[in-house]
């Protein structure tokens, strides 16, 4: 049960934060360079709305398989390391919740208007967001995998 566990943990933090890194390091930078906004903003909604939906279903994957983990070996007993990755997961797991359920609804709002100022406003608040949780989901593999 261990295995499976950690295999579905880190099925879903690879699902995440691997794509979170293609689409800051690779889709973007290309698409900013070689397309307008009107072709460039609904090309990066549909994109997210596709890479949200999965990643709405692997947040939920690694909060319960990390849970379940430490309820198994109870919390006292829980390395720091873990106590530290349920407490940088659960705060990316909020700012994951207020980007899909806040900034980009706002985002296909403003694209089905065709108001590419707003949209490319909505999208920018999306991309600090998913800056700040690929850096701190960063660390935290740090500190899982090194079990600082
Ligand atoms: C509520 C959130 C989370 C909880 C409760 C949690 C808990 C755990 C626990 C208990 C383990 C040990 C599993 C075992 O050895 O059987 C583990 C492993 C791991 N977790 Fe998390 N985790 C959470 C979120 C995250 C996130 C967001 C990341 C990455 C961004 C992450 C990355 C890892 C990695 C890489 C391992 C493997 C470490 C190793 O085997 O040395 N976890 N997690």
């Amino acid at each position: 049960m261990r295995n499976v566990l950690l295999l579905s943990h880190l099925a879903g933090v690879i699902v995440w934060i691997g794509g979170m890194f293609f689409v800051q390091f690779c889709l973007r930078p290309v698409a900013v360079t070689q397309l307008p906004p009107a072709q460039r903003l609904p090309l990066m909604a549909a994109v997210l709305g596709r890479f949200f939906r999965v990643v709405a279903i692997a947040v939920l994957v690694i909060v319960a398989s990390g849970l379940l983990r430490l309820l198994d070996v109870g919390f006292a007993a829980a390395p720091r390391a873990w106590h530290a990755m349920m407490s940088s997961g659960l705060i990316m797991a909020v700012v994951f919740a207020y980007l899909y359920g806040i900034c980009y609804p706002a985002l296909t709002a403003a694209v089905a208007a065709a108001d590419w100022q707003r949209a490319g406003q909505a999208l920018e608040r999306i991309r600090k967001g998913v800056v700040f949780n690929l850096v701190l989901g960063a660390a935290t593999i740090v500190v899982a995998a090194l079990g600082l």
